[in-house]
């Protein structure tokens, strides 16, 4: 009796496993997090992709509520599009804005849509969650080069104007001085002049070769070894500076497709801006490695021990023109951004204050 009961009824049940089996195989293969919930927000499946992003197994948040496995922001306000799409058994979407561990901004896509049953009473949720932070990181860098982009133009522009007057003015300060004599009470105030076209000279040649298209020849080049030929010109400023100069390089680097001039005047920018953070002496430290785990990448870091960076410029310093030293134009770090992303790379900064600041470089590789 037993055995033709179980007989019959493992068709049935094999069928509702095998089809719970294509149900779960098919969310698996979905590169989005889809996570199924029932009317008390409470788990019902969630798939693979999903699991590894919160790092949590299935039987681990099974019938657990959704809002605390997933950490979810709008929990328990209106924004949530569950509870909406359960008000009005239609669709809803919504995108979260938060920070990882490391700081960085995270954009969450999430849309919901209603599962109902056979009186067309919805009972359960699905939803998908798509991570567009790369999306919103491009878009706000496409918008950040236009800018550039525009400054640069304007500041072209008003660098080619600016130098013939002031060379009429520079030709005519000279004519002056050489009329009065070496020992005209006036001398100084002729000198003054000189002196001060001459500064306004090389902000003009740097403002015209920041806006200047910057014609790149990439080659495979030793990261090390371009890194060493820009530190040699520094070691005596160092030493001067009574600033230490240590060199972490990691081991076995691949080679990288560099343009090595135009990469060497990041390093130099880089470390100038470190000895200039650190007038009484110091450490810098050059660190390089492989990133892991995916090692197409190589990171170049420059970290001193100098105040650090105010949180509130943060953000600015990397845009032209902002600097915070009497003698600064503002250009260094916003040319060396310029290169390193020319590079297919991005050039970043960290810093806590009081314990100095990094910068950190990061280039393609080509070799694994
Ligand atoms: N290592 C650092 N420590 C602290 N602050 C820094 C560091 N590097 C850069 N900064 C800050 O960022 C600002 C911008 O740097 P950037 O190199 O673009 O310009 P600058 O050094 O002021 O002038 P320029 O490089 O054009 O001569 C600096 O004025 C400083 O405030
Ligand atoms: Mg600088």
């Amino acid at each position: 009796m037993m055995g033709n009961h179980s007989k019959e009824k493992e068709p049935l049940e094999k069928q509702i496993l095998e089809s719970k089996r294509k149900f779960q195989s098919i969310i698996d293969g979905i590169t989005d997090g889809i996570v199924l919930i029932d009317s008390k927000y409470k788990i019902i499946a969630i798939n693979k992709f999903m699991q590894q992003k919160i790092n949590k197994s299935f039987p681990e948040i099974e019938s657990k509520h959704c809002y605390r496995m997933l950490n979810c922001p709008s929990y328990g306000s209106d924004d949530c599009p569950a509870k909406k799409t359960f008000k009005t058994s239609g669709a809803s979407n919504v995108i979260h804005e938060s920070l990882d561990k490391e700081g960085n901004e995270v954009y969450l896509d999430i849309h919901t849509f209603p599962l109902k049953d056979e009186n067309d009473d919805i009972t359960q949720v699905v939803v998908h969650i798509r991570d567009i932070s790369e999306r919103k990181r491009l878009e706000k860098e496409a918008i950040r080069i236009e800018k550039l982009t525009s400054t640069a133009e304007i500041a072209a522009g008003v660098a080619h104007e600016v130098r013939n007057p002031l060379s009429i003015v520079s030709g005519s300060a000279q004519y002056l001085q050489k009329a009065l004599g070496p020992s005209h009470a006036y001398r100084e105030y002729t000198e003054t002049i000189i002196k001060n076209v001459q500064t306004v000279e090389i902000i003009i040649s740097e403002l015209l070769n920041f806006a200047r298209p910057l014609p790149m020849s990439l080659e495979l080049k030793d990261v090390h070894e371009c890194l060493n030929k820009t530190l040699r010109f520094l070691e005596k400023k160092c030493f001067e500076q009574k600033i230490q100069l240590i060199k972490e390089y990691g081991r076995k680097l691949p080679l990288v497709m560099l343009d090595e001039q135009h990469i060497g005047q990041v390093f130099l920018n880089l470390a100038l801006n470190a000895l200039q953070a650190m007038p009484q002496g110091g450490k810098l430290t050059i660190h390089t490695q492989q990133r892991c785990p995916e090692k197409k990448r190589v990171m170049v870091k420059f970290k001193d021990t100098g105040p650090g960076i105010p949180p509130e410029n943060m953000v600015k310093i990397f845009a032209p023109f902002f600097s915070t030293r009497p003698t600064g134009i503002g250009l260094g770090l916003s040319m060396s951004q310029r290169i390193v992303e020319m590079h297919g790379g991005f050039l970043t900064a960290e810093s806590t204050m009081g314990q100095g600041a990094t910068f950190i470089i990061t280039l393609p590789c080509h070799e694994s």
